[in-house]
């Protein structure tokens, strides 16, 4: 293996393990760390502070260095550090899921011109390798489907949600209290942060450029204790699922949104901080791939795995990894949310009157959506009704309109919730 020389910019989780981690490994050099505040107390057992410095750029220009390793995250100053470096001729190895799914496509441009690789498996799904197994050895195959669970965070509060019968927000601050859940979730909860890793899998999937704005993305914010309760009545778990299908048109379907998923499905088994993805292919057939997401080692497995690549190719070839090189010229075309069809969930609070049931049922039929199973949850003390529906394949389109012709019935006094169904 060659022996290289590296900057690390970002010294907190990601990067103190990268640290630890690279400690075994004697052909790589750390030249330089970068941090934001100099003066932060690292606890770090004989850490050479000389190392760090508060300025990125000053690794980013220095001829000495061979590799970048951005884990700092964010768009600035990650994206003109990174340029910068890539224009002085490093090579780049991010964690950064956020970056490549809004930036990506500039980056990788210049990359190509400026011969040098980017890589990135640490930017989605933390330890599991999933984007280097799809770059290489799954490039015989036409992928058409990923269903994943991308994001820990998410994933540990509808754990707790389910088995203690929390409230959202009582599952929330626990995660948060344990280090899974950051102060401000909204990255993790809304859903962005599956969106960023979706947008960069399916791009690398279906060989073309995914527009991270035009995924369909829902959080977890609306699910209750008592949508919880109904699919497990029903014989599902809640999940936050990305998912990308290619369609026989060519068109694509990218989105993350919760769903029901039905209990005997794999995803459905997924529990805690634990990520899964499900990938279907020609000719591979079905295939799993399940572990830690996120974590200190976990996510520095997957960084000084692409570091030592990058040194065992340099060693023989100036021009590492020609399959890695991201070549994605053309966008691809997604369809929006109401062209999709799904299977789907809908909570309706009523009131206790006769002939709501068959309201709804003739609602439904009107706008072309097949019921298959409808339940009423008992009487609330001010004698309206929880009704649970659970619906064939339908457009959503359709199933936004028969909602809308609903809400316009008196009868009919809130939509609780409106999740889409996994089987
Ligand atoms: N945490 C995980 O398990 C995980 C898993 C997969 C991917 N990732 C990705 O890895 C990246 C890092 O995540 P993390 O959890 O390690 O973050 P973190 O713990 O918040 O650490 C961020 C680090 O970046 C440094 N930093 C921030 N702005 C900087 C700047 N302008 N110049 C130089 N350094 C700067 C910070 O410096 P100070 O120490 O001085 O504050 C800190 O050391 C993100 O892109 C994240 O999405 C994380």
């Amino acid at each position: 293996m060659k022996s290289l020389n590296i900057g690390i910019i970002g010294f907190g989780t990601v990067g103190t393990g990268v640290y630890n981690v690279l400690k075994s490994f004697k052909n790589i050099k750390i030249k330089k760390i970068a941090v934001k505040n100099i003066n932060k107390k690292r606890n770090i057992e004989n850490f050479d502070e000389s190392l760090l410095t508060s300025n990125a750029y000053e690794l980013a220009n220095d001829p000495e260095i061979d590799v970048i390793v951005e884990v700092a995250g964010g768009l600035d100053p990650a994206f003109d550090l990174l340029k910068t470096a890539i224009q002085n001729g490093k090579h780049i190895v991010t964690a950064n899921k956020e970056l490549l799914a809004k930036k990506g496509s500039e980056l990788f441009k210049l990359a190509k011109e400026k011969k040098v690789v980017i890589l990135y498996e640490a930017a989605v799904a933390g330890g599991i390798p999933i984007i280097f197994p799809i770059k290489t050895i799954l490039c015989a195959n036409k992928i058409n489907k990923i269903a994943a669970i991308l994001n820990g965070t998410t994933n540990y509060i509808l754990t707790k949600m389910a088995e203690k019968e929390l409230s959202y927000e009582t599952a929330l601050k626990q995660a948060q209290e344990l280090g899974y859940a950051e102060t401000d979730p909204t990255g993790d909860v809304e859903g962005f942060d599956a969106a960023y890793k979706i947008a960069i899998l399916s791009t690398i999937s279906f060989n073309k450029k995914v527009d991270i704005n035009k995924i369909y993305r829902e959080g977890i914010t609306k699910i209750t204790s008592q949508d919880i309760k109904s699919a497990k009545e029903l014989g599902y778990t809640i999940k936050l699922i990305a998912m990308g299908q290619l369609l026989e048109n060519g068109e694509i379907d990218v989105r993350v949104h919760p769903m029901l998923v039905a209990k005997k499905h794999l995803l459905a088994k997924i529990d805690n901080a634990t990520n899964s993805i499900m990938l279907s292919g020609y000719p591979v057939g079905d295939l799993v791939f399940t572990g830690a997401g996120a974590g200190a080692e976990p996510t520095a497995s997957s960084v000084v795995g692409d570091i030592l690549v990058l040194a065992s190719e340099l060693e023989t070839t100036d021009m590492p990894l020609p399959q890695t090189v991201c070549n994605h010229n053309e966008y691809a075309k997604q369809i929006p949310i109401g062209e999709t069809y799904n299977e789907y969930y809908i909570a309706i609070n009523a009131s206790n009157s006769p002939g709501v049931i068959g309201l709804i049922g003739t609602i439904c039929g009107q706008n072309n959506i097949n019921i298959s199973t409808i339940m009423q949850k008992g009487i609330n003390n001010d004698n309206t009704a929880e009704i649970v529906v659970i619906t064939e394949k339908s457009k959503e389109s359709d199933v936004q309109k028969a909602l809308e012709e609903l809400l316009k019935s008196n009868c009919i006094k809130n939509i609780d919730n409106l999740l889409r169904v996994m089987n």
